[in-house]
């Protein structure tokens, strides 16, 4: 089984890696649409194109089931690139209804207008260029640090924070500073979870690897990063 996986950028590389962990496949295929990166300030209709368009790329390259690393692409466009395509789709969704206690949702504007009903004791942040500027310095995070800490000072009691774009996961360390009491939620685990038990069979636990980029070719900084989530 080949999985291909796509996102705006490094953000899917987290379910990418978990995907890997589950072993949900024997070869990916990811695709990083740098050129439409964000896809958080996109519209609905823009990203239901995009999905496609990924999508079908995916296929050609051989990739059996497709899964999107990526919370907007998934609220945005699951339902309509099922309707189109005949391998499997699965979706990243927002999962506000973890938190229980005082919680806090951080997603992209585009996520935020397809979430469903929120809990009054839920905070819902949509840090408008926190993905790009993640997908641009990470592993660095200072630029990140400087740009978020602001924004989440204000919730020092919020007991549990859901990460509700992919990108975001990787700066939890700027979320485990700001916020040292809060415990870190995301998606990519689940979603691994959900395809392995979906898919027939077991994956390789040494699969093969391919990286497709629309934008500029980081195949060395993809895998350095992809190598040091599966450590
Ligand atoms: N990583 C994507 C998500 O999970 C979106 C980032 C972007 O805005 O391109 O929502």
């Amino acid at each position: 089984m080949k999985i291909g996986v796509m996102d705006s950028g490094i953000g899917g590389l987290n379910v990418l890696a978990a995907l890997i962990k589950y072993r949900c496949g024997d070869g990916y295929v990811y695709l990083s649409d740098g050129k439409n990166l964000p896809y958080g300030e996109k519209s609905g209709e823009e990203l239901k194109q995009i999905a496609l368009r990924g999508v079908r790329r995916l296929v050609e390259r051989g990739a059996n089931a497709v899964v999107f690393g990526c919370n907007t692409l998934s609220v945005a466009a699951l339902d309509f690139v099922r309707k189109r395509v005949v391998p499997p789709v699965f979706g990243l969704l927002p999962r506000p209804d973890l938190l229980n206690g005082k919680g806090l949702l951080l997603c992209t504007p585009t996520t935020a207008l397809y979430l469903p009903n929120v809990s009054p004791n839920v905070c819902v942040l949509t840090p408008a260029s926190l993905a790009g500027l993640i997908d641009k310095e990470y592993p660095k995070t200072a630029l990140t640090e400087e740009y978020l800490s602001p924004l989440l000072l204000p919730y020092g009691d919020c007991e549990e924070v859901y990460l509700g774009c992919s990108h975001y996961s990787f700066a939890k360390s700027v979320f485990k500073r700001v916020l040292p009491k809060a415990k870190l939620l995301d998606g990519a685990e689940n979603l691994a979870a959900l395809v392995s038990a979906v898919l027939p069979e077991k994956g390789s636990k040494n699969p093969s690897i391919e990286l497709l980029f629309t934008g500029e070719d980081q195949t060395e900084r993809y895998l350095c990063i992809l190598s040091s989530l599966l450590k």
